[in-house]
Parts: C-alpha cells; structure tokens; sequence
C-alpha cells in the first residue's frame, strides 16, 4: 500500500515547528476522514497511543471516545495518571474500565509464559470488544501504528521467527468492522516524542521507557499471586523513584523490577522472616534487539535495597541482573 510508505520528501521532525505543522496538517485530515462520526481508541497510557489521543482530541473533540482497560498489571499509578491527564486535564471522553478480576482470575494458576502473553492478549481485545459493543455511532478506531510497526510487519511477512509473541493484540472480533485512522504511521519514535511535546502532553509521559503489553504480568514470574504482584509494583515504583531522583531515568533505556516465585530466608525485627527476591534490570540499547547492562553507582543500588526490603512487605532481597542481551532477553518471560 503506498500510503504505508513514507516519502523520500518526508523532513524528519526534529523541532516544534516542523511538529506544529505535521499536526495541523493531521488535524485537517482526520477531520476530512471521519467527518461528524465517532472514533473508537484503545488509549493503554503509552507514549503511541497517548499522542493518538491527543492528536484526535485536538481535531474531533468528544467525537474522539477513548477507552482504557486496567488489566489490573499496570505500574503503580500508571491507570490514575491516564484517567487525570486525559480524563480531566484534557477532558476526553474517556471510559475508564477495571478489569482486574477479569484478568487474574484468569491467570490464576498460569506459569507458563506464552500461554500468560495469549490469556491478556486475548482477554484485552475482549474487554475492548465489550466496550465498543456498548457503543452507538463508532465507525471508526484509531490505532497508535508507529512507522517501525509498518516495517517490523514487512519482516514478519518475510517469515522471520521470533523469540517471543510481542504482538500484544490480534483483531478484533468480526463482528466489529471499523475503518482505521492511523494518524501517526509514518513516523518515528523520536518524532512521535516531539508531536506529543508539541500537543502539551507531559514530559514524563513523553518519554516512558517502553512497556510491555502484558504489564507486570511478565515479571511477575510464573503464575501470578495478588501478593506478589502488589510487592512487584511497590518494588518497581520504588526503582523508578530513586532512579528520577538521581538523573537514571534519563540515562537508562529500560529499567524494571522482576520477582520470582521464590522465597528465602531472612531475619526481620529479630524474627525468621521469608520473603522474595526483588531482581533490578536496567538495559540500555538501540532497537532492543540486543541490550548492555547499565552501571549503577553503588550508593543508589544501597538506597534502594534499602527502601525495597524497608517499605515492600514480601521482599527480603534484592538482587541485580548483569546478563546482557544476547544471552538474555531483556524481560524474563
Ligand atoms: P525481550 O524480552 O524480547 O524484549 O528482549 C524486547 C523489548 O520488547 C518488550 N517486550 C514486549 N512488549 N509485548 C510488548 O508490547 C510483549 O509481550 C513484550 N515482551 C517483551 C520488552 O519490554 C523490551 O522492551
């Protein structure tokens, strides 16, 4: 499809201007695509879909109706800030789903790690289908497809075999046919960055290091327990603070906490105290095809072993991956 394919003539967006002016010239497009219909946006928080969101909310308004699922795997905080950056700040039209039980019961149980990836992958385009069913008026759905999606397709058309299933979502159910709007498929990511800069979106939310479509769901190992992905999410806002505070998160490509489903011993308050591991990860790379391990001062490791152990009730260590990519993926499942 040649619309797929960005032009020779294309200026690579590097500064406001050059933003301001790709984004009027979208504005006018969408408009003149949808004309006064609805359009439908699975709005997940992450930097694609976020600029999506703004984008069409700056060209159609409440025509725009965004829809976020909280598959009960999101980092602490992540669901509240989309419900009040969009919600209220940008007063979209923004229906906010939990379905937390739906996904972990689920789960429950489910150690291996594709089958996990299928369970949510399937389970979101459920509870995104229940949505858009509920609907009047949507024809169409707008869709976060960013240049390099446009290539990465083109090679797996070539057969190209992957290590992992990181298509998140499939389609959706053929009973709902909606016609895409894909407004910013001829870009990069670091000219999405700009446009959304350019829209008044948040530096933070900008700049998000990438996160998986199956949440903490991948690094809480093997079958998920509430306990454990609650201690995983305090550990892994944690590891984010102190990383902000310290000028890492600007440095660092990507960097998480992992906890197995293995406990050890550990003494608290003069008593045995068992609890689990908390593994920091902190990869820097290009195309995350192949990753190098970031040093971290020790003086930040000790602060926040210090704080995870303290203040996250079931840990009792922490613990620090040195493997680079290859011999491990960056996640652990
Ligand atoms: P791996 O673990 O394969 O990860 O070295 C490479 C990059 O992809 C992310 N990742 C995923 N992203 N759905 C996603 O959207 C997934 O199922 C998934 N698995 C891994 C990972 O966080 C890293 O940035």
């Amino acid at each position: 499809m040649e619309n797929n394919v960005r032009p020779e003539s294309m200026a690579r967006i590097t500064d406001f201007d050059l933003a301001n002016a790709f984004i009027e010239s979208q504005v006018k497009a969408v408009r003149e695509q949808v004309g006064d219909k609805k359009v439908l946006l699975a709005l997940s928080g992450g930097v694609d879909s976020s600029v999506v969101a703004a984008l069409l909310i700056k060209a159609i308004g409440k025509q725009l109706v965004c829809v976020h699922v909280n598959h009960g795997l999101m980092r602490k905080d992540e669901s509240e800030n989309v419900v009040k950056i969009f919600g209220e700040e940008l007063d979209a039209n923004l229906i906010y789903v939990d379905a937390t039980d739906r996904f972990l019961n689920l789960l429950d149980g489910v150690s291996d790690p594709e089958s996990k990836r299928k369970i949510i992958g399937k389970e979101f385009i459920e509870v995104f289908a229940d949505e858009a069913r509920k609907l009047e008026g949507v024809e169409f759905l707008a869709q976060g497809t960013i240049y390099p999606d446009i290539l990465e397709s083109i090679k797996a058309a070539e057969g190209k075999k992957a290590v992992k299933s990181h298509h998140n979502v499939g389609g959706l159910p053929e009973d709902l046919k909606f016609e895409l709007v894909e407004p910013i498929k001829l870009l990069f990511k670091d000219e999405v960055r700009v446009v959304g800069e350019a829209l008044g979106l948040p530096h933070a939310m900008v700049y998000r290091q990438p996160f998986p479509g199956p949440g903490l769901g991948v690094r809480c190992l093997g079958a998920i327990t509430r306990d454990r992905l609650a201690a995983l999410r305090e550990a892994d806002a944690i590891l984010r603070d102190e990383f902000d505070k310290c000028g890492l998160s600007e440095k660092v490509w990507q960097y998480f906490v992992v906890v197995p489903d293995i406990k050890s011993v550990g003494v608290k308050d003069e008593s045995r105290y068992e609890g689990w591991p908390a593994i920091i990860r902190a990869v820097n790379t290009k195309d995350a095809m192949t990753a190098t391990i970031e040093e971290i001062p020790y003086a930040v490791l000790h602060k926040i072993t210090d704080r995870i152990t303290k203040e996250v009730e079931g840990i009792n260590r922490v613990l620090m991956d040195l493997t680079p990519k290859p011999v491990g993926t960056i996640e652990w499942e």
